[in-house]
């Protein structure tokens, strides 16, 4: 029977792997907070390769989350147009507002939650990334990784609780943040929904749907 898996063995391969995206802090570098919130915004409906022209954009219009607050709601949609999903926009903006009122972007899971459109993704994502807290940020990406390395067998949604229990379980105390991005750049690049390039992936001898020899299959899903 297979190993348990460790969040060391990901953390060594994200070393050597990690994606260079804008809004990823280089090594030993202190992330944006305003720019993590931004990007985990709009990657949520989102492909990276079409968030990264209007995070750009956006950047430059509003280079912080006081310029956003401050900026007319038409600006806020204007520079968002093309990106979909507009109740984001509006969000965003109201965040912002709210951030800069309070003087500060609250910096843990609780506070983050709080803020207006921020679910439990997006706050465990800016919990994680931007503050180093020990939260779990799952994904769609993460929950075909999670399904597959521990071959959860209950299908989506109802498998969502168990999923973010062993996320969670795993979540080093050490370089939390690095570890959200390490599940994400995995699920990308690796763990991918068809064709998993399993020889490559540095949770091959813990992953059970690999000893199975039925990663493809997972995550199981509800029939619509
Ligand atoms: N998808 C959503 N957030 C991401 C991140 N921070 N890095 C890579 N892919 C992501």
């Amino acid at each position: 029977s297979e190993p348990s898996p460790k969040a060391a063995d990901l953390l060594v391969w994200y070393d050597r792997h990690r994606r260079v995206l804008p809004w990823r802090a280089l090594p030993g570098e202190r992330p944006d907070p305003y720019r993590v919130w931004l990007s985990e915004v709009m990657l949520q409906q989102t492909t990276i390769a079409a968030v990264k022209p209007y995070f750009a954009t956006f950047l430059a219009r509003f280079p912080d989350i006081e310029a956003l607050a401050a900026a007319p709601e038409e600006a806020v949609m204007s520079a968002w147009a093309g990106l979909g999903y507009y109740s984001r926009a509006r969000n965003l903006h109201a965040c912002a507002k709210a951030v800069a009122a309070a003087g500060r972007f609250p910096d843990t899971l609780d506070g983050l939650r709080k803020l207006p459109g921020v679910g439990a993704y997006t706050a465990g994502a800016v919990a994680a990334i931007a503050f180093d807290r020990p939260e779990a940020a799952v994904d769609g990406n993460v929950e075909r990784v999670m399904t597959r390395l521990f071959s959860i067998e209950a299908p989506l949604p109802g498998a969502r609780p168990e999923i973010r229990r062993v996320t969670q379980a795993l979540v080093p105390t050490e370089r939390p943040g690095d570890f959200a991005q390490a599940v994400m750049d995995l699920g990308a690049t690796i763990c991918t929904p068809k064709r998993p390039a399993c020889a490559l992936c540095p949770w091959m001898a813990p992953c059970r749907a690999r000893a199975a020899g039925n990663p493809e299959t997972f995550p199981r899903k509800v029939k619509a």
